[in-house]
């Protein structure tokens, strides 16, 4: 039976079964509303989990019964690239629609979008303007691993895109892979090894062994000259030294930093020009080291809060609805009720110069942006190794600041934004030795002067106090765990590290 459509109507939006399964809860009302996004691996507590499960979805009825349901990709499609690929043990895997009703067993029937439509709406859809380019570059969906759209009056039109088996993403986790790291989770790794690393002494040697030709503007294609969908552990077996790790992972970065400077232009190109602003999406706009360098051919540039196939549960919704909706934050998951404990938090980090706060709604993204955080002056040379004892992470990896929007030009030069999209140039290294990457770098996270959020309240505070208007701001999670979600978790985190986490009372 169809359902009745009224103003109240509920829309879900998903994806899932092959990495990181996330929910999207749409009200059509308000001109289709946001009401809840979470991600699947917060409830069951297993990193990057591909399935949907009972809580997620109990969680998500509050809202009530959905009477339209979108998936983030076209699963028949991808069977045939999967096909191409000799991925046989995949071929037989079970429909969306089944998957959902092992959890859920009145849910409507899943309606498909494809997988680069659902990341270009994502971006295009969330941007605050109606005109822009798109590019979206990842690993794999159906058969697309980059694509060019026009964003214009409301509508997506596919100017140009790239197929399997030729695929940046795809080379990209092959080379995190290669230094030792998780494939299709640690690419961010890769990209924080590359400031310690020297890009020239395995440059050349990469872009020989991999790659037959890099985009120009209207031959956007990067042609490589191996598959690497199946990893290439065995390339150069005499590189095996922590320091050759780093110089690949620079030789790395720097190229694929050459091939988005051209897919930019390109994209530049392939919109005759008239767009002042480009929308990133896909995995790859993850890499906030290059992201910026798309100011090299526009003035504006957007990144969305989740553009990983994860924030591709709103964009496979809005994608069919083909409504703007301005994401101006991504507290968008489980609430931990109550008021943001501003007070205690000031007051272990008076004392203690490091405390936790789980409150709010959880961050809908890979990055906790304050609702799910530990926080820490970033002042002083002692605060550095205090996070990192506790968070037991490799040294090299830099910790974000949070700042006050209008404090952000005074301390960072360079592009900023309110959900870590990009790295800018610290102006007093010296002092903010914390949150500092070894080229001076940081991924500076804004909150704007009218953001009702706690954390807004919070920083107003610490910079009445000190005259220092930004915290260090890192994930709370237990390490190879995701955030934390709810108020059991923080209380088993500070069990597991000795640092109270500040809850709402
Ligand atoms: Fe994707």
């Amino acid at each position: 039976m169809t359902p009745v459509e009224s103003d109240h109507m509920i829309i879900w939006g998903w994806t899932g079964l092959s990495h990181d399964a996330s929910l999207s809860v749409f009200s059509k009302a308000d001109n289709l509303k946001l009401l809840w996004s979470a991600h699947s691996e917060r409830y069951t507590r297993v990193k990057n989990d591909a399935e949907l499960n009972y809580t997620i979805l109990q969680e998500a009825l509050q809202w009530g019964d959905p009477q339209r349901i979108y998936y983030y990709e076209n699963p028949w499609w991808k069977k045939t690239r999967q096909l191409y690929a000799g991925q046989y043990n995949q071929l037989p895997s079970i429909s969306p629609t089944k998957h959902m009703r092992n959890f859920y067993t009145d849910a409507p029937r899943s309606q498909y979008t494809s997988h680069h439509l659902s990341h270009a709406a994502a971006g295009y859809y969330t941007a605050p303007f109606n005109n822009t380019a798109v590019l979206v570059i990842d690993s794999i969906g159906e058969w697309n691993t980059t694509s060019i759209w026009s964003g214009r009056d409301n509508k997506l039109k596919r100017k140009w895109s790239q197929n399997y088996p030729h695929s940046i993403g795809i080379w990209y986790s092959a080379m995190t892979q290669r230094i030792g790291l998780k494939p299709q989770e640690h690419e961010y790794i890769l990209m924080g090894m590359a400031a310690v690393g020297d890009p020239d002494r395995l440059y050349a040697d990469i872009k020989k062994d991999f790659i037959e030709k890099t985009p120009v503007s209207y031959a956007p294609e990067t042609i490589f000259k191996r598959d690497c969908h199946r990893g290439c552990l065995d390339w150069r077996p005499d590189l095996n030294t922590p320091q050759d790790y780093a110089d690949i992972a620079a030789a790395t970065q720097r190229i694929y930093e050459e091939i988005f400077v051209e897919l930019c232009r390109s994209a530049y190109f392939m919109t005759d020009g008239k767009y002042d602003s480009i929308t990133l999406a896909g995995g790859c706009a993850l890499n906030c080291v290059a992201n910026p360098l798309a100011e090299l051919l526009f003035k504006n540039v957007h990144v969305p809060a989740n553009p990983g196939d994860a924030g591709s549960a709103i964009g496979c919704v809005l994608a069919h609805w083909k409504k703007f909706m301005l994401m101006d934050h991504a507290y968008l998951g489980h609430e931990i009720k109550g008021d943001y404990p501003v007070e205690e938090i000031l007051r272990e980090l008076h004392t203690r110069k490091i405390t936790a706060v789980a409150s709010g709604r959880a961050e809908y993204g890979p990055r906790a942006l304050g609702n799910r955080s530990i926080l820490a002056d970033p002042r002083g040379a002692d605060v550095k190794d205090l996070v990192n004892t506790i968070k037991h992470r490799e040294s090299f990896r830099p910790f974000a600041p949070v700042i006050l929007a209008e404090h952000a030009s005074e301390y960072f030069e360079g592009m900023t934004g309110d959900f870590m999209q990009y790295v800018s140039v610290c102006k007093d290294p010296e002092q903010f030795p914390a949150v500092i990457h070894y080229d001076n770098s940081s991924r500076v996270q804004t909150v704007q002067p009218n953001s009702k959020h706690g954390i807004r309240k919070l920083l107003e505070r610490w910079y009445e106090d000190t005259g220092c208007p930004m915290l260090l701001n890192t994930s709370l999670n237990i390490k190879g765990e995701p955030l934390v979600n709810t108020r059991e978790d923080a209380e088993r985190w500070t069990k597991q590290y000795g640092v109270q986490v500040c809850l709402p009372e």
